[in-house]
């Protein structure tokens, strides 16, 4: 018997009778003792940028659902934090960023200073000698793209218009923009492997909203080569590309990203999913996190249709995009017991 773990064999390709799981944004507001830890915190990223909190945080979903992996508490915008771009995040209203408006202003960027992101290097050694032994631990970074979306516009946006928008009207200065992010994202992701976690995931959370000529060079392309990097320079460290809204794009990427594995989104039907990837490449997701709200047959009927697509495949069971504030505590406990049968 191999003792890897679960989670990162699954990435080898190893089907499971039972996938490992974890839920995207499992470390959150949906948990009591999150929020009580959060509202000690000064401001979000001074959260993200103590160890001790950071590192609690990630460990808490673990002690209380024992999930196959621990991701990182951090976020994507800590790389232009580390930019010098000055970032923060304001209660209820997500992430505010001067915005980038002008070519100039791309030119203006510091260097990507790792330094400033110690305290994160710092969670992830605290982090690995406190899990269980069978958990995983995955580290993370924003894809370019997403991550430039929000550099642009400042904060979140409904459609990415300001980024799609200056990408069309100024494409050098966004593809340097980008350029800067490809190299940026692959070194802190090689230092995070170097810190400690054990498989990383790319998320590129803005895809979908791209046409394909924009998808191609502003999304798959910049992923391939912070993958290509990776594998070069960390052989052997799995890599998840979570390209959300991907949609008929997704067999192409897992014939050319490099990645092991690749998460779906809601929006994907698992079963055409898995009719038109290779029965090596494993698939992450992807129940809708609103029938995890909404709980009791609906959420059984989701789970019971995910798991019977990805059955005998290499899988990880996972949410389509990230679990809910709202969502009450015992639906999640429902949701574990369903997929590890615990009837
Ligand atoms: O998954 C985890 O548990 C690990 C931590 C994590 C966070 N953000 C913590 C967080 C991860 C992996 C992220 C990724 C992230 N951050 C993405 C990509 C995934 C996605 O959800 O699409 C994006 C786009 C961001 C940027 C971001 N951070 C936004 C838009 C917001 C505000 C919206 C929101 O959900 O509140 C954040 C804030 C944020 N990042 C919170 C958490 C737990 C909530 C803030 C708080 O607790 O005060």
């Amino acid at each position: 018997m191999s003792n890897e773990k679960r989670l990162i064999s699954a990435l080898r390709g190893a089907a499971h009778q039972i996938p490992p799981m974890w839920l995207m944004r499992q470390a959150g507001r949906y948990l009591p003792e999150y929020r009580e830890l959060r509202a000690k915190a000064k401001s979000f990223l001074d959260f993200c940028y103590t160890p001790a909190m950071a590192a609690e945080v990630t460990l808490q979903p673990i002690r209380r659902f024992h999930f196959d992996a621990a991701i990182l508490f951090s976020d994507i915008l800590v790389i232009p934090d580390a930019m010098g771009q000055r970032v923060s995040f304001e209660s209820g209203e997500g992430p505010r960023l001067d915005p980038i408006e002008t070519s100039e202003a791309v030119d203006r960027l510091g260097a990507f200073d790792a330094e400033k992101l110690s305290p994160v290097f710092e969670t992830i050694d605290r982090v690995k000698s406190a899990l269980p032994p069978d958990v995983a631990f995955i580290g993370f970074c924003g894809a370019p793209w997403t991550v430039a979306s929000y550099m642009i516009a400042g904060k979140g946006t409904p459609d990415q218009a300001p980024a799609r928008l200056f990408a069309f009207k100024r494409r050098a200065a966004f593809q340097k923009l980008v350029d800067r992010l490809v190299e940026a994202s692959a070194d802190y992701l090689m230092r995070q492997i170097d810190a400690g976690v054990e498989a990383v995931q790319i998320f590129d959370s803005w895809a979908g909203i791209l046409p394909a000529n924009e998808f191609e060079a502003w999304s798959a392309k910049p992923i391939e080569r912070i993958v290509a990097t990776l594998k070069e320079k960390r052989p052997g460290v799995p890599v998840i590309a979570f390209v959300r809204g991907a949609d008929a794009h997704l067999p192409g990427l897992t014939r050319r990203l490099g990645a092991d594995g690749y998460g779906l989104d809601t929006a994907l039907d698992p079963k055409w999913a898995v009719a038109e990837t290779a029965p090596s490449v494993c698939l992450q997701g992807n129940l809708d996190p609103l029938a995890l709200l909404a709980g009791g047959e609906a959420l059984d009927r989701e789970v019971d249709a995910i798991l019977a697509a990805f059955a005998g495949r290499p899988h990880i069971f996972n949410l389509g995009h990230g679990i809910l504030p709202q969502t009450p505590i015992e639906h999640v406990e429902r949701l574990i017991s369903r997929v590890r049968a615990e009837k």
